[in-house]
């Protein structure tokens, strides 16, 4: 089996949707690692109580970006980590990071990209207007959420949504279309030309 680790900043309900996919069997890959650089996301917890290996590492405790990211990489390799999935993480990754794991990396993103990037996609996109928006997987490159694209969703904005009623709705895709894209991952029907994903079946 395959062996995956989640980074996570926060509630981590895409991390409970990994876990659960992994237990029903519909993803099959051992989640060995669960990474938080935040002392008190709840996201540990869930993973906690499906006896999962957690890790916390705060920036602050590290002299640079490269050591922190030195220190992840000798973890993830201890552990024979094969690919990385991002579930809310709240860091960028460094190219030198990223190259040691390269089209191995998924981040999930509630906004159709390339439109509404950054932190603040579920509100930007509602405060634009747009009648649509949605949810993006793709392989993390270089740049901020602009890696090849791996699934995309739409999500309709209806007229009296909240950020919150919105995000929730937002959720509820992320956590059906991450786990069929790790398993497109893991079994290794993605093929990256250029900036397309092609998948093969
Ligand atoms: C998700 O909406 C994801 O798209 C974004 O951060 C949020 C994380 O939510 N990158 P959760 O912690 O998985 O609930």
């Amino acid at each position: 089996m395959k062996k995956i680790a989640v980074f996570c900043s926060g509630q981590g309900t895409n991390l409970q949707a990994i876990l659960d996919a992994i237990r029903k069997k519909r993803v099959k890959a051992t989640l060995a690692l669960v990474v938080s650089d935040r002392k008190r996301a709840f996201a540990l917890n869930r993973a906690e109580r499906a006896g999962v290996e957690t890790i916390v590492l705060r920036p602050r405790d590290y002299p640079s970006r490269r050591r922190y990211e030195q220190r992840l990489l000798t973890l993830l390799k201890s552990r024979r980590i094969e690919a990385i999935v991002l579930a809310g993480f709240m860091r960028i990754l460094s190219p030198t990071f990223i190259r040691a794991y390269r089209n191995r990396i998924l981040n999930i993103h509630p906004a159709l990209l390339p439109s509404f990037r950054g932190m603040n996609a579920v509100q930007d996109a509602l405060a634009y207007g747009v009648r649509v928006t949605g949810v993006t997987v793709h392989l993390v490159d270089d740049g901020v959420d602009a890696g090849p694209i791996v699934l995309q969703e739409p999500v309709q904005v209806r007229p009296h949504d909240t950020e919150h009623s919105l995000h929730e709705r937002i959720r509820r895709v992320e956590h059906r279309l991450y786990p069929q894209a790790i398993t497109l991952l893991l079994e290794q029907k993605l093929r990256v030309e250029g900036r397309k994903v092609k998948i093969v079946r």
